[in-house]
C-alpha cells in the first residue's frame, strides 16, 4: 500500500511535522503558497490528508476538486474558512485544535483590555519619543476595570477564560451565549446570562467577542448595534474581524460612539481598514491570540494527532476534536 501523503500547508512546530512523519510522507509548504482557492483546488490531487492553516480557504470548490482528501485539520480553533457541510457530504473529516490555546487568546484579550483603557501603547510610544517630562496630575487618564461590567459574548472555552481573568480584576461579568451555561457554571465564573444581546450591548462597559464566525453572527456588531452601546464602552475583539462591522467601527471611535476598541482579529486580514488605523484609543494586534511557543505546539500536534488518527482508520467517535455540526 501507498504511504499515505499528508500536506501542512506552511512551517508550524517541528513537533507536529515529526509526528507525522513517523507513519506519513509530509510536505510542509510555504508561508502564504497555499491562501489561494485556484491553487489549493488545483494542487492537492496527490494528498490523503490536509492541516490548514486559516488563512487557506478550503472551500466546496477544492474539496470538490479534491474528494481523495480523508482528512483535514485545522490549525485553528475556528475553522470558518473551511466548508464543514461540503466536507461531510464527502466523506471529509474536519478537525480544529480546541481548549489547548483558550488560555493564551484569553491573555490577549486582557492585554488588549488593559491597554486600550489605560492607553499603554500611545504613552509607550511618547516616552520612547522623548516625551516624558515626569509625573504629572492630569497625564494619560484612563478608564477604571474595577467595577465595570463585561459583556462577553460567546461563553465557550475562550469566554470562560476570559471571565476568569476579569473576576479577578473585580469585573462584573454578563454574558449571551446560544445555549444558557448551567447555574452551576454560571456561578463558578459569576456570571449573568443574558437573552438579549441588544441588551447587553447597552449595559456593559467591556465588550468581548469570543464567539465562532458563522452566517448568523457574521456583523454581529453591526452600525445599529454599536449605536446602542456607551458612548464609554470599549470593544476587544479576539474572535474574527468580521464578527464587527469594521469600518463602522472605525467610524464610531472617529466620532467618540464608542470610547475605544483592541482588536487581534481583522475582517480583511492582514488587510487593515485605513480608518481603523488612524481612530483614536484602539490597539490593534497582528492576529496573536494563541501565539505561544506552547501553545503553537500543543496546536500542532493536536491537529497531527486528529490526521493521524483519520489516516490509519480509527473510529471518527474516538477522535475529540473532531467538529460536528449540531
Ligand atoms: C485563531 O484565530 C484560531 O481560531 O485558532
Ligand atoms: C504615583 O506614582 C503615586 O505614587 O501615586
Amino acid at each position: 500500500m501507498l504511504t499515505p501523503r499528508v500536506l501542512i500547508t506552511e512551517p508550524i512546530d517541528q513537533a507536529a511535522v515529526d509526528y507525522l512523519r513517523t507513519k506519513f510522507e509530509v510536505v510542509v509548504g510555504q508561508r502564504g503558497q497555499w491562501d489561494d482557492e485556484s491553487y489549493l483546488a488545483s494542487n492537492l490531487g496527490s494528498f490523503d490528508g490536509l492541516l490548514s492553516m486559516l488563512s487557506n480557504p478550503v472551500t466546496e470548490k477544492v474539496l470538490r476538486q479534491n474528494p481523495q482528501l480523508k482528512v483535514v485539520a485545522n490549525y485553528a480553533v475556528g475553522y470558518n474558512n473551511i466548508d464543514v457541510k461540503a466536507a461531510q457530504s464527502l466523506g471529509i473529516a474536519v478537525a480544529n485544535t480546541p481548549d489547548v490555546l483558550s488560555e493564551a487568546t484569553a491573555d490577549i484579550a486582557l492585554g488588549l483590555l488593559l491597554g486600550v483603557c489605560r492607553r499603554l501603547c500611545e504613552s509607550e510610544k511618547d516616552l520612547r519619543n522623548g516625551l516624558f517630562d515626569g509625573w504629572h496630575p492630569q497625564g494619560y487618564l484612563g478608564i477604571e476595570l474595577y467595577g465595570k461590567k463585561a459583556g462577553i459574548i460567546g461563553m465557550g472555552r475562550i469566554g470562560k477564560a476570559i471571565a476568569r481573568r476579569l473576576y479577578g480584576f473585580g469585573i462584573k461579568i454578563a454574558y449571551h451565549n446560544r445555549n444558557r451555561l448551567n447555574s452551576e457554571i454560571e456561578q463558578q465564573y459569576q456570571a449573568e446570562w443574558y437573552d438579549d444581546t441588544d441588551t447587553l450591548l447597552r449595559e456593559c462597559d467591556f465588550l468581548f467577542l469570543s464567539c465562532p464566525l458563522t452566517p448568523e453572527t457574521h456583523h454581529l456588531l453591526s452600525r445599529e448595534r454599536l449605536g446602542l452601546m456607551k458612548p464609554s464602552a470599549v470593544v476587544i475583539n479576539t474572535g474574527r474581524g468580521s464578527l464587527v462591522d469594521e469600518h463602522e467601527l472605525a467610524k464610531a471611535l472617529h466620532s467618540g460612539h464608542i470610547a475605544g476598541a483592541g482588536m487581534d482579529v481583522f475582517e480583511f486580514e492582514p488587510k487593515i481598514d485605513p480608518l481603523l488605523l488612524s481612530a483614536p484609543n484602539t490597539m490593534l494586534l497582528p492576529h496573536i491570540g494563541s501565539g505561544t511557543t506552547e501553545t503553537r505546539r500543543k496546536m500542532g500536534l493536536m491537529a497531527a494527532q486528529a490526521i493521524q488518527a483519520v489516516l490509519d482508520g480509527n473510529p471518527l467517535e474516538s477522535i475529540p476534536n473532531l467538529v460536528s455540526i449540531n
